[in-house]
């Protein structure tokens, strides 16, 4: 089933310049970008993305370290998008990481792991219109 999925590439991978290449990544495995975008998030923004994690202990660190730089913003559609992506950036740990996965290729610890993506269709519906309008989507 055609799927669409939220992709973060996180302010590490993008001060790293790591971006293009995820970017291409995705492309190369068959996913079609339907909507793009460089942001700084705002703490209020980063604390209502990751709300479901606000009790967790990492909870004000994982914030303050995505709003320390630039993100790029991706909405990104496949048959089977949302595992498929799951799949490409491997486990949270980039330690644990499936060799050739995104965040085993270009993260550095559990909280800088590079990228994030939807993990059930519910939490896309939530992710994808939290960062784009219906008009940003395109196609
Ligand atoms: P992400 O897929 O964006 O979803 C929640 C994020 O919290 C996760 O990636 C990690 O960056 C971060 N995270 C998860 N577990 C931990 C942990 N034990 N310590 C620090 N950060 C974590």
């Amino acid at each position: 089933m055609l799927e669409q999925t939220l992709a973060i590439v996180k302010p590490d991978a993008v001060r790293k310049k790591y971006a293009g290449s995820i970017l291409a990544r995705y492309e190369k495995e068959g996913f079609r970008v339907r909507a793009l975008k460089m942001r700084l998030l705002s703490k209020t923004e980063a604390e209502g993305f990751y709300a479901v994690h606000r009790e967790r202990p990492f909870f004000g660190s994982l914030v303050n370290f995505m709003v320390g730089g630039p993100v790029v913003l991706v909405v990104l559609e496949k048959d089977n998008a949302i595992l498929a992506h799951r799949k490409l950036m491997g486990a949270t740990d980039p330690a644990k990481a499936d060799k050739d996965t995104l965040r085993a290729l270009y993260g550095e610890s559990i909280e800088s792991n590079a990228v994030h993506g939807s993990d059930s269709p519910e939490t896309a519906r939530f992710e994808i219109p939290y960062f784009f309008s219906t008009t940003e989507i395109i196609g």
